[in-house]
């Protein structure tokens, strides 16, 4: 129970020093356990991992996949209206993989094979892709473990059939072979972030897409262009030696003679939120257009008001970058609310004034002030990109980096997570770092040139309003080394030491109580050493180290259940052979947090 004079966000542990261990770290009085690490047997046939690397695609298709990354928790009881802390469906994303740990010699490259991949192995590396959705239990000894044989237990893949929702959905740019009426697509790949949303599905977000697909026309459309889209792929999928049509439509070239013929517009299908219903197994994953198409890291969702419009943000994650913020065009009502309020509304992208003050800028060609910008905007060069107009409101969503651009939206430093204070409403986004930025770019809300450890800014929307145009803003923390300071006015607010250096914050998830759990994906040398997570009260700004990753790890995604006492924690591409030294393997793997007193973590 909490005392009256002690705040529900108060930081009540010790902080844990910086550490250099191949395990994970956590104040006394606190136990871990690594849970569900890539390869462990989901759903169908449950096929065992093998430690020899020897699992085929078909397995890996029932199986854990890798590099786990957003993560949350939903309550097996939350359509009915419970709150179980005890039973629910764990829902992550895969965001990559390890090729050299996958298969049982490392991975099989074309350029040693005769210019193909063993479509085995390919099959295999998709498979590791997409996201796992696992129905877990607690048992009354306090451990938790996979409920076999579920129907909720469920692996979506990088080749898994999807429909495209929204305005961008039947637009003649995403014509393929496979969806000549541009409703469908398969895949989604690169699930960094995620986002639940308030009628209870899952939101995972499309990050860096761009390198699964291979296209060697001379000229590139500007739909890829502005991604960077190469002539060749991040793991040469499209060279399956099997010339199956799953993996060859990531060749992305000209080679048909129309769209309908070949997969030229394949890409076009990629960059989305994908909506997926974790409590309906047979659910076909949405991808939901109206929330642009860029590198989406993840989405955070403002709370849900009866009878208002619902409304989320989005970070795309590369430098100089922006973040988006969607508003339904139809009110939310709890008794009816679905996926499709996200295919109506209006998206804008932020700018952050010099003076504290914010503005959201509509991409809609119904905005007047909008339209007048894309019209003068044609017969210039926005960016590399020679600019002839907008087809229609597909194109500019289709385009949203492009649009943004022409908007006159702030360039920021790589927008990571986001997150919503449960309290004050504030929002919160990671700006995780930005080696380019150079003094004459710098600007209040990104003022760092050569920014290497990144900081959080945060956002009161104007009224506490979500769906209002403007804002005010203020930089929540600077990350760095010891001494880093956030000044506000003259006063020095917080100055970072032995127990709180951090460097390039990326996770950011506000718990149930209100405090502020800030995750690392940065330097893992001195002085910062392996990747960490720590805690914050988002009133006072003090901040402690709370866990520390084990080697070369990234520490992303942290949920839990509604009492906030057990957490999860997801370790993505470790090295050596955590979490289990006889396994030759490195396995991603969700670390569970409980408190050995049974209380609320952090308090
Ligand atoms: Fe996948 Fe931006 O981190
Ligand atoms: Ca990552
Ligand atoms: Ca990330
Ligand atoms: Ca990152």
């Amino acid at each position: 129970t909490t005392s009256s004079n002690v705040s529900s966000t108060d930081i009540g542990f010790k902080a844990v020093p910086t550490s250099t261990a191949n395990e994970v770290v956590v104040p006394e009085g606190y136990s871990t356990e690594a849970f569900l690490p890539w390869g462990t047997p989901i759903t169908g046939s449950y096929p065992e991992y093998k430690p020899d690397g020897t699992n085929t695609g078909a397995e890996q298709e029932q199986q854990m996949g890798m590099h786990h990354d957003g993560v949350h928790f939903f309550p097996i009881d939350q359509k009915a209206g419970g709150n179980s802390s005890s039973e629910g469906l764990l829902v992550m994303n895969h965001e990559y993989i390890n090729q050299g740990a996958l298969h049982a010699n490392g991975a099989t490259k074309a350029s040693d094979n005769g210019g193909v991949r063993p479509a085995d192995e390919v099959r295999k590396e998709i498979a590791a892709h997409g996201v796992s959705v696992v129905h877990i239990k607690r048992d009354t000894s306090g451990k938790w473990d996979i409920v076999f044989g579920s129907p909720f237990n469920r692996r979506i893949t990088g080749n898994t059939e999807m429909d495209i929702r929204g305005p961008v959905r039947g637009y003649s740019k995403l014509i393929t072979k496979y969806s000549p009426d541009a409703t469908e697509t398969r895949g989604t790949l690169n699930n960094c972030a995620m986002g639940p949303t308030p009628w209870g599905t899952y939101l995972a977000a499309e990050e860096n897409w761009h390198g699964y697909f291979a296209n060697s026309d001379a000229t590139q459309p500007r739909e890829q262009t502005r991604h960077g889209v190469g002539s060749s792929s991040r793991y040469d999928w499209e060279l399956a030696d099997s010339g199956e049509d799953q993996y060859v439509r990531l060749n992305v070239s000209s080679i048909g003679a129309s769209a309908a013929d070949d997969y030229r517009n394949e890409a076009n299908t990629y960059g989305y939120m994908v909506e997926i219903d974790p409590f309906t197994p047979e659910s076909k994953p949405q991808k939901r257009t109206a929330l642009g198409r860029f590198g989406h890291e993840g989405v955070i969702f403002a709370p849900a008001k009866e009878g208002e419009p619902v409304v989320c943000y989005s970070g795309d994650d590369s430098r100089f970058e922006y973040i988006y913020k969607f508003v339904s065009s139809k009110p939310y009502y709890a008794a009816t609310a679905g996926g499709y309020l996200l295919d109506e509304g209006t998206l804008y992208v932020a700018r952050f004034n010099d003076d504290g003050s914010g503005d959201w800028l509509s991409l809609d060609l119904n905005d007047a002030e909008f339209k007048a910008k894309v019209d003068a905007a044609v017969g210039t060069t926005v960016g590399d990109i020679a600019f002839d107009g907008f087809e229609n409101q597909a194109d500019v969503l289709l385009n949203t980096r492009l649009a943004a651009d022409i908007a006159g939206a702030t360039p920021m430093d790589r927008p990571e997570w986001g997150a919503v204070d449960p309290n004050s409403g504030q929002v919160y986004f990671t700006l995780t770092n930005n080696s380019r930025r150079t003094e004459d770019q710098v600007n209040a809300a990104n003022p760092n040139a050569n920014n290497r450890t990144g900081h959080i800014i945060r956002w009161s929307e104007e009224g506490n309003d979500h769906t209002a145009t403007s804002f005010d803003w203020d930089i929540f923390v600077f990350a760095g080394e010891q001494g880093t300071e956030t000044v506000v006015g003259d006063e020095v607010i917080v100055s970072l030491t032995d127990d709180n250096i951090f460097n390039s914050p990326d996770g950011l998830w506000f718990d149930y109580n209100g405090r502020l759990w800030i995750q690392t994906d940065g330097s893992d040398a001195a002085p910062y050493q392996n990747n960490m997570m720590l805690a914050a009260n988002p009133e006072t700004r003090e901040i402690k180290r709370f866990f520390v990753g084990p080697q070369g790890c990234e520490v992303t995604g942290v949920v839990s259940t509604p009492d906030v006492k057990t957490m999860f924690v997801n370790i993505q591409h470790p090295e050596g052979n955590w979490p289990d030294s006889s396994d030759p393997r490195p396995r991603d793997a969700t670390v569970i947090v409980t408190k050995d007193d049974g209380g609320v973590i952090g308090a």
